[in-house]
């Protein structure tokens, strides 16, 4: 009865009311035809907002409206025109369709003017949206606990129920009711956790809202990696995929966000996975850049957040705009090492991308089948138990065979060997003793790298014998 009332009245007062309003030559927010905030309506009935401007108008629904249950009239009014009039009529209204009406303007939606519309329907007095909400609410230490249950009337009676049959009223204090919302609990305990609904009762008859399950996440992150170690290289144009890997307490809920340089470009796209173990949750997401620009080279982070608790780990991208192999000699082309040293290694400077073939030869043949003691250690080369016959020419070949780079470089080395005289290590002749004026040769060999020179010295023999004339 009454409603019809007030649907009766609002095509009168609308009138009125803009021309009032106009008059105090405002408009900073549109202008509802309606003075209350809150209308109540029963099922069925048309409901009528009327809206004025100075700019183009929009209106916001509840989301239990379709947009085709809605029609919109525009048209210019005022003395001189010049103002935006905007007309909503739902011809059949419904208890979803309860909610807050709004009218803004399209350039700045935030200038609003809303009213809150009940439909009434006593059969349905929760009102229920298809995707309200979900079904499970978080429970977060320090916040207020929102149980979404709104109501089609704003003078329903309602008790929160804890499954299976723990009943609690509004207290204004801790528990707070509004008909709009539905209970708030300010400083939720764990008590508030488990299955939880509204009731009412109306005409003597039981009604449950939706129903939810209440959760208190656990928030511990264990461990964040990165599915690189180093920093990462990559060329232009390529694409570039990297795995962010967080480990955490079974029923931990984390967010995880990456931060990169294109990322106000958008530039990437990221994908999520959940992987529950029998101790631990594993959640990852993929950040994949299509095609990367020297833009994108810098700091790629992986925020992960659970509750108060952030862990994050970080790589470096370097992006190169195309392939390359820079190498050159460490110090000098000409290498010396002494025989007999335990290890050598040839280790030129090389710096390519992506990474390259590295093969080393010896005078022209490929050094590791040459001899079992060289052995190749990254990209250096590496002789073990150096012995005179390692000198000679080495020649390192780098290639990077899908793109035709090639380079080579050859270093010479010289192995020093120390002097040897040759009769010591056979076995130490002593010429004896030889008779005055005969004449005597005595013989040293010697043998070094480079080539020793000799020099004969003479000491004077501590016997009686008397000494040989040297000679050399
Ligand atoms: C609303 O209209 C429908 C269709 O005409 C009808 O079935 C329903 O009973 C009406 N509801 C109320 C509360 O009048
Ligand atoms: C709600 O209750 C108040 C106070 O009892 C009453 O004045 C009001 O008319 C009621 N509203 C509706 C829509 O029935
Ligand atoms: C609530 O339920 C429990 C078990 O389901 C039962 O023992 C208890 O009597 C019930 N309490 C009320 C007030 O209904
Ligand atoms: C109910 O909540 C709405 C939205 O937050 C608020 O505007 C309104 O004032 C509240 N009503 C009461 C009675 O507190
Ligand atoms: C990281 O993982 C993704 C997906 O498994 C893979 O495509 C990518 O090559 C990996 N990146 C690095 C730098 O290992
Ligand atoms: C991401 O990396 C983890 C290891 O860090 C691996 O187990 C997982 O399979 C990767 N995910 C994808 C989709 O490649
Ligand atoms: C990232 O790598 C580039 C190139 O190697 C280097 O210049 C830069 O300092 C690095 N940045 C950080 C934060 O490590
Ligand atoms: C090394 O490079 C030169 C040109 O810089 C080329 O002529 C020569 O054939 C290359 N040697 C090998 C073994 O590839």
């Amino acid at each position: 009865m009454m409603n019809c009332i007030l649907i009766c009245l609002l095509c009168g007062l609308y009138g009125v009311l803009a021309r009032d309003r106009e008059q105090k030559g405002k408009y900073s927010v549109p202008v509802l035809d309606v003075k209350t905030r809150q209308l109540v309506l029963a099922t069925n009935h048309t409901l009528v907002l009327g809206c004025r401007g100075r700019w183009e108008l929009i209106w916001a629904f509840p989301s239990g409206l379709a947009r085709d249950q809605v029609r919109v009239e525009e048209s210019r009014c005022g003395r001189t025109k010049h103002h935006y009039c905007s007309r909503m009529t739902v011809s059949r209204s419904r208890a979803q369709h309860t909610g807050q009406f709004s009218c803004g303007y399209k350039h700045r939606p935030q200038k609003q003017t809303s009213v809150y519309v009940y439909v009434t329907d006593s059969q349905q007095p929760f009102v229920e949206r298809p995707g309200m909400s979900p079904d499970v609410l978080y429970l977060k230490t320090g916040e207020q606990l929102v149980i979404p249950c709104p109501v089609t009337h704003p003078n329903v009676t309602t008790t929160l129920v804890k499954y299976p049959n723990d009943s609690l009223s509004p207290d204004q204090r801790n528990i707070i009711w509004n008909s709009t919302q539905g209970f708030t609990i300010r400083s939720p305990t764990l008590y508030y956790t488990g299955l939880f609904f509204c009731q009412t009762i109306t005409d003597g008859v039981t009604h449950l809202s939706h129903k939810y399950y209440i959760h208190r996440p656990v928030s511990n992150i264990m461990a964040v990696y990165l599915n690189s170690s180093g920093p990462v290289q990559a060329l232009k144009g390529n694409s570039l995929v990297l795995n962010c890997t967080a480990k955490g307490e079974l029923n931990t809920r984390v967010s995880i966000i990456w931060d990169y340089p294109g990322k106000s470009n958008n530039v990437g796209s990221t994908t999520k996975r959940l992987v529950k173990h029998r101790l631990h949750m594993l959640f990852y997401s993929i950040l994949t850049i299509p095609k990367l620009q020297r833009s994108d080279r810098g700091l790629y982070t992986c925020r992960v957040t659970s509750g108060e608790n952030t862990k994050q780990e970080q790589v470096n991208v370097t992006v190169y705009d195309r392939p390359f192999i820079h190498l050159r000699p460490r110090h000098r082309s000409v290498l010396e090492v002494q025989a007999g040293q335990k290890s050598y290694r040839i280790s030129p400077k090389l710096k390519a991308f992506p990474a390259p073939e590295v093969i080393w030869f010896k005078d022209g043949m490929v050094a590791a089948e040459q001899c079992s003691r060289y052995h190749m250690d990254g990209h250096s080369l590496v002789i073990r138990d150096v012995a005179e016959e390692d000198a000679g020419k080495y020649t390192v070949l780098v290639q990077i065979q899908e793109h035709g780079l090639y380079k080579n470089l050859t270093l010479t080395l010289v192995v020093n060997v120390s002097p040897q005289i040759g009769e010591k290590a056979v076995s130490l002749q002593d010429p004896g003793s030889v008779p005055r004026g005969i004449r005597r040769a005595l013989h040293c060999t010697s043998h070094g790298v480079p080539p020793p020179h000799i020099q004969w010295l003479w000491h004077p023999c501590p016997s009686k014998g008397l000494p040989a004339a040297p000679r050399a």
